[in-house]
């Protein structure tokens, strides 16, 4: 019913994947280099979607609109289905993707040198969106053995006690990791032992393979709901990151006005006409899609964890979620410079390096999955050829 084993040729249609990596990579050709870096996928998005635009596209306005009804109830149906969330109207903010959603909480409920936690390795704007900002990064990193992290849950705290809000990543970029309920209820209540903001950036959240179930944090955050603010979007499950399309959950109305006014202030806004429409349609009608995607996926992260276990040095564990692999390295003796050189000279592939994520991710590389088996399978040979 669905085709993912179609190859699409993404080159020269502006895609940041595809066409614009060569200054991040610094190479001047990049025709014969395969990019798995940057998270989006290489599957056409559900035929709901493109239904969807293709008829608001038939009526030749675009004026100012608003976000429809529809749009609100699809996503308050999904995350009460999917994630045991109840979610109002009023709760829900939208924002054109979560990186501004997370840079307008932080601006406008954190002042100048406030401290905010983050738990390296991990999505790196989690960086530079708060030190953009003016405020100090504590950063307490995750416990690697054997492939497997967790949180030192007293190194956090003692950085809880300096700071005043902290970004979760659940499901976890780059580890893949879904925390679970007694994770999530730990981090609840030293938060607010120390009155810190949660600030959770789900945006991985129907990207979970069985038997992982994702947990919204505000869902075990019982009385201290008002210091969750959950940052969520359709865009990574169903492919829609130029489409732009997010929303926030923020059920303290006092947070909300302050969210809203420094939005406002600073120019931010909604979604736009196009990204109503495609939201609707993708938690309205996308299931099917979905949960075919994730299978497809899963098997892909299969072939390709077995492949990597036949190289010297290399393995990788299946994640709880996400699409992206985080391959480890580390027994090669090779140093991230060493093996990009490689992989980019030698096998021509572009992955992401481990440190982006932070010093922790040393010795690791992300790769993305979320394509073809046919890619993923040209992947491993090339990565094989840069190893050799
Ligand atoms: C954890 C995480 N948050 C946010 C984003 C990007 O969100 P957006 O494109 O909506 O700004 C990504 C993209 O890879 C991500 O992995």
């Amino acid at each position: 019913m669905f085709n993912f084993d179609n190859v699409i040729e993404r080159r020269h249609t502006n895609s940041l994947k595809w066409d614009n990596f060569g200054p991040i990579y610094q190479l001047t050709s990049i025709e014969d280099i395969l990019p798995m870096w940057v998270a989006d996928m290489d599957f056409a998005v559900p035929q709901c979607v493109t239904t969807a635009i293709t008829k608001r596209l038939e009526h030749p306005v675009f004026g100012y609109s608003n976000i429809c009804d529809n749009t609100y109830l699809a996503i308050i149906n999904w995350l009460a289905t999917h994630h045991h969330y109840t979610v109002k109207k009023d709760e829900l903010l939208f924002r054109h993707g979560v990186i501004p959603a997370l840079a307008n909480v932080i601006a406008a409920l954190t002042k100048e040198g406030d401290a905010i936690v983050i738990s390296p390795p991990v999505y790196h704007p989690f960086y530079f969106i708060p030190t953009n900002l003016n405020r100090t990064l504590l950063t307490c990193p995750l416990v690697e053995q054997n492939g497997h992290y967790h949180f030192d849950f007293d190194a956090f705290e003692q950085q809880l006690i300096k700071a005043k809000a902290y970004i979760l990543c659940n499901p976890h970029n780059p580890g893949g990791m879904v925390w679970d309920e007694a994770t999530l209820r730990e981090i609840v209540r030293l938060c607010a032992k120390h009155d810190v903001l949660i600030i959770s950036d789900e945006i991985h959240a129907d990207l979970v393979f069985q038997p992982h179930q994702h947990i919204p944090i505000a869902t075990v955050a019982g009385d201290e709901i008002n210091r969750v603010i959950t940052c969520m979007a359709p865009t990574k499950t169903f492919n829609l990151a130029s489409i732009q399309s997010a929303f926030m959950i923020v059920h303290d109305a006092n947070k909300r006005e302050l969210i809203e006014s420094y939005a406002t202030a600073n120019g931010q806004g909604g979604i736009n006409v196009l990204a109503v429409e495609a939201t609707r349609a993708a938690f309205e009608e996308g299931e099917e899609w979905r949960l075919a995607m994730l299978d497809y996926i899963s098997h892909t992260m299969d072939v390709v964890i077995r492949e990597l276990s036949t190289i010297d040095g290399v393995t990788a564990l299946k994640p709880d979620g996400t699409y992206l692999l985080w391959i480890d390295y580390r027994a090669t003796g090779l140093s991230e410079k060493e093996i990009m050189q490689r992989l980019l000279t030698v096998g021509k592939l572009a992955l992401e390096p481990g440190t982006k994520y932070g010093v922790e991710g040393e010795g690791f590389l992300r790769m993305n999955l979320a394509c073809p088996l046919a890619t993923a399978e040209e992947a491993i040979a090339r990565f094989k050829k840069a190893l050799a």
